[in-house]
């Protein structure tokens, strides 16, 4: 079938299989360009593993380091004359790709916050890899169904204490607006992101996981968080999200505990602001966004999510000595170039200026509009959308 980009909202309907085997050949790329990561993980479990963060920390692990790799990610799979969703794409294209490089991938496509993908996932590296050296926490949910209680929690976007009023665009019409977010009306709000968004459930993994005994000696444990600029605490870091956030990076301690007598470390990475599934649904962080990537690739410091993952193995969490560079809160920092004085500075300056008119002057709402489509398979160079694809693209360690 003919496969075309149909979005509702910051939502893209459909996925085109091969336009994301072609943005996996990219990131593949990219690893590959930058060489061998010295001391990188042998063998991984990515937990959010097909799009995003995860899909790149997969891809980083596998063809810088010649990982091993087991993917757990929630995606509806194609089949004859039924597109699957992009991740579902992206993980047939990177499985295809591990295997023609003689590299062991395989996937589970299940609810990962549920105790049956847990042990799923526990038989199979049993059974093939005996044991894992990184697990990579990378899940970006809207909800969460408790495994032990059977509760069934939503995440809410929103402020805490007032309301918040700042510019927003629709990035696929480009018009720049006022949008004023109501608080949460109540703390059961921020107790339900939390249980979504928090560290509950990547405790529940490393805890099932170790029990098992399926964690080797020296393993590692990282899971990604953010910070960013000010301009977007009432929402993001202040908001209902940051305090997840907040849950999540004071689980490190706790995870370190329990992972000591493997000599084990627990982490927790901040990485940049990317367009993703999940960061395009937040307001005013895409505004933000197509801003931060103006300024970021004119001073040539821009970096995608491949870059990101790249660096954060190769220079943070397996480097040369096996120091891991820390700030004074405990967290690796990947979100330095970001966070950078004269980047955020600028920002802040354009953030002002910023209207309907001069957007696509001042901004990359352009770069943002087409990371979106990428994101979907759509927009890729080298790729014919008029010809017909195949929809029926499978994951080829999934029955
Ligand atoms: P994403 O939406 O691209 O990826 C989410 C992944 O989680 C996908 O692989 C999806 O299949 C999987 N997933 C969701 N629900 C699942 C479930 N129930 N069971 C199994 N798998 C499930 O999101 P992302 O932006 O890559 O986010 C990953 C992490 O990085 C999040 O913790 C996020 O907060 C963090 N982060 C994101 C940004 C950003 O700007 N995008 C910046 C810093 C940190
Ligand atoms: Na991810």
């Amino acid at each position: 079938m003919i496969i075309q980009p149909r979005t509702r909202g910051f939502i893209c309907l459909t996925a085109h299989p091969d336009g994301a085997h072609q943005a996996v050949k990219n990131q593949i790329e990219y690893v590959k360009s930058k060489g061998e990561i010295k001391n990188g993980p042998k063998k991984v479990l990515v937990i959010g593993a097909s799009t995003g963060f995860g899909l790149s920390s997969r891809i980083a692990a596998a063809f810088g380091s010649d990982a091993s790799t087991i993917g757990v990610f929630f995606e509806k799979p194609a089949s004859e004359g039924k597109m699957g969703t992009a991740g579902w794409y992206n993980s047939a294209a990177f499985e295809k790709e591990a295997h023609a490089a003689g590299l062991y991938a395989k996937s589970i496509n299940g609810d990962a916050f549920s105790d049956e993908v847990k042990k799923e996932t526990i038989e199979l590296i049993k059974k093939d890899l005996g044991q894992v050296d990184l697990v990579v926490y990378s899940l970006a949910s809207p909800r969460r169904t408790h495994p032990k209680t059977g509760v069934a929690y939503a995440s809410v976007l929103k402020p805490i204490g007032q309301p918040f009023t700042n510019k927003t665009v629709d990035f696929h019409t480009g018009v720049v607006s006022d949008i004023t977010i109501n608080p949460v009306e109540n703390d059961e709000d921020i107790a339900n992101t939390i249980a979504v968004m928090g560290g509950e459930d990547w405790k529940f993994w490393i805890e099932d996981l170790k029990a098992a005994g399926v964690l080797a000696e020296g393993v590692k444990t990282v899971a990604y968080s953010y910070i960013g600029p000010e301009l977007t605490f009432p929402i993001y870091r202040n908001g209902t999200i940051g305090q997840a956030k907040n849950d999540l990076e004071a689980t490190v301690p706790v995870l370190n505990d329990l992972l000591k007598d493997l000599n084990g470390k627990s982490y927790v990475s901040v990485n940049k602001a990317l367009v993703t599934q999940s960061s395009s649904a937040i307001p005013v962080v895409p505004l933000y966004i197509s801003l931060l990537y103006k300024v970021m690739k004119a001073k040539g410091t821009h970096e995608g999510t491949i870059e990101q993952m790249q660096r954060l193995f190769a220079d943070r969490l397996y480097t040369e000595n096996g120091e891991v560079a820390l700030d004074e809160a405990g967290r690796i920092r990947v979100d330095d170039w970001e966070m950078a004085d004269d980047v955020q500075a600028e920002v802040a300056k354009l953030w002002d200026e910023t209207t309907t008119e001069n957007l696509s002057e001042i901004s990359d709402i352009e770069g943002y509009r087409k990371e979106f489509f990428n994101l979907f398979g759509f927009e890729l160079d080298g790729i014919d959308y008029e010809k017909d694809a195949n929809e029926n693209v499978q994951v080829p360690s999934i029955e």
